[in-house]
């Protein structure tokens, strides 16, 4: 009878063990379903759960099973109090063979709802140190009491039940902690930009994005090409479809190809498998193929022949592979001059190049400045109140030409927070070499651009020959000081 008995409580286990690690069902349903499992496997009547909210320190009723459970989900129980609480204070268990003469029973939780309990017994839910909870067994269906041997089986099972809490717990966590990355990667994905150049770009990727035309995004290195080719796949019918970039000017020719284009198992030494290329991947999505402009010529032969005939081969394969991707397309090069050398195909230029966006260096659009200063800052300061900067340290930053764009912005704002010993950044936090010609004078902005660039630097210049003084800097430059304010207004100066 014992040997019977044990085998069918192993037996039992092994159902619960499966309903833990199989099942994918919501963790309510779940729950309901385990306590019902304890309840036929020990006999007992009725069986509850019961979850410590770490907040208020009470316990709260979470699951029951029987006719009562919908009203003893009213109850709150602080830790401490009636066997549960105690249960949940201590975190070791606790079985009572005759509730009603226990002075540690709260009467008034059965009461209330009428429930007629002699015996209890109450398991901590409980993982490593932590307790979540705690799980009741009241009664036997033979009325019999609690035998240590059925103590030893709902011991075990409420163990089980903790470790799965913890698991579920953790998977929460993790669920936060993806959130918490989720807003941290849409950060990086924020375009800051008021300024009328930038407007532009922003207006016409918009319009770009939901066509299947090829893009490529032009300007100078730390512009944000990048930036603005996740733009357009955000803004597309395909953003919920791939989005994979390659960089084309990291890789050598033969490496570029199998990347793109897949392989087949054993097309070449140490092809011991089959692997689907970028071009699979993105199937349906959009490719982003980054620094095209140093693509080897023959390679561009072959993206080329792909996106004419939308089909390719996996090296070593023999089927023709269709597939549905978007190209953009990036480059700080300017690819007319390398058509004209003859480092770039000119078909396959015509074919990257149906639209071209031209993002602006920073150098043109100083408005921006201090937007991206302050988003920066925000950005770098991680959990702590950003910080500010001195006054004086802005004009700086507007004047200065910003050869690597945005990027450089964005890495000298990184290093001036984290070397920060103050609150306020100093203009020594910002060392720029001032040797670099601080406008740009080279043609392709208008005269306007040009010389309002001019002007912001020459009035800081002279701003900072009289200390900030206005009136005197008026004097020097020969204007009225109403102009002079009018002007260091409208050009973003202070
Ligand atoms: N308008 C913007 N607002 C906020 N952040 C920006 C903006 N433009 C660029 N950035 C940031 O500046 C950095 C450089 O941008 P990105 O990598 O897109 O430049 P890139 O043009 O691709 O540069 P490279 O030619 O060197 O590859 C990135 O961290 C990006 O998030
Ligand atoms: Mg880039």
């Amino acid at each position: 009878m014992e040997r019977i008995q044990a085998d069918a409580n192993i037996q039992t286990l092994r159902h619960i063990s499966s309903i833990f690690t199989e099942t994918h069902e919501a963790l309510d349903d779940l729950l309901e379903e385990v306590i019902n499992t304890a309840t036929a496997i020990v006999g007992v009547k009725n069986a509850s759960l019961l979850l410590l909210d770490e907040k208020s320190h009470t316990l709260q009723f979470y699951q029951a099973s029987g006719k009562k459970k919908g009203e003893l989900k009213q109850f709150e129980i602080p830790a401490g109090m009636g066997i549960a609480g105690i249960v949940a204070e201590t975190g070791k268990p606790i079985v009572s063979n005759d509730v009603q003469n226990d002075e540690r029973w709260l009467r008034q939780v059965s009461d209330t709802v009428s429930l007629d309990v002699e015996r209890l017994a109450s398991f901590p839910l409980k993982a490593g140190d932590k307790v979540y909870g705690v799980v009741q067994y009241l009664d036997k269906k033979d009325g019999e009491e609690f035998t240590k041997e059925d103590e030893e089986i709902l011991d075990r099972f409420t163990q089980m039940m903790a470790r799965f809490f913890q698991v579920t717990q953790s998977r929460e966590q993790l669920g936060k902690e993806l959130d918490q990355l989720k807003q941290k990667t849409l950060q990086n994905y924020v375009i800051v930009g008021e300024s009328e150049p930038i407007k532009e770009c922003i207006s016409q990727a918009e319009r770009v994005a939901d066509s299947k035309a090829a893009v490529l995004i032009t300007g100078e290195s730390g512009t944000g090409k990048e930036l603005f080719a996740h733009l357009i796949h955000d803004r597309s019918r395909r953003q919920n479809q791939p989005y994979i970039s390659i960089s084309c000017g990291a890789l050598p020719a033969s490496i570029l190809e199998r990347e793109l284009f897949g392989h087949e198992k054993g097309a070449f030494t140490g092809a011991d498998s089959r692997k689907i290329g970028l071009f699979e991947a993105a199937d349906k999505g959009t490719l982003f193929l980054d620094e095209i402009g140093e693509m080897p010529l023959d390679m561009q032969v072959k993206l080329l022949r792909v996106l004419q005939e939308e089909n390719f081969m996996r090296l070593g394969g023999t089927h023709p592979i269709q597939v549905d991707v978007r190209i953009l397309s990036a480059t700080n090069r300017e690819l007319e001059k390398c058509v004209q050398e003859g480092t770039f195909r000119q078909d396959l230029f015509y074919r990257i190049n149906v639209i071209q966006l031209k993002l602006p260096p920073l150098r043109e659009r100083a408005k921006d400045v201090p937007d991206l200063v302050s988003f920066f800052l925000k950005k770098h300061s991680q959990d702590q109140r950003p910080k500010k900067l001195d006054k004086g340290v802005l004009p700086h930053l507007m004047g200065y030409s910003w050869p690597g764009n945005i990027r450089q912005l964005e890495n000298s704002i990184e290093r001036a927070v984290v070397l920060a010993t103050e609150n306020e950044l100093s203009r020594e936090s910002f060392p720029f070499d001032d040797h670099q010609p601080p406008i740009d004078v080279d043609v392709g902005q208008s005269l306007k651009d040009a010389s309002d660039a001019f002007r912001r630097v020459f009035i800081k210049n002279t701003l900072k020959s009289t200390s900030g003084n206005r009136t005197k800097a008026a004097k020097i430059l020969e204007v009225q000081r109403s102009y002079l304010s009018r002007l260091i207004k409208e050009l973003g100066i202070d």
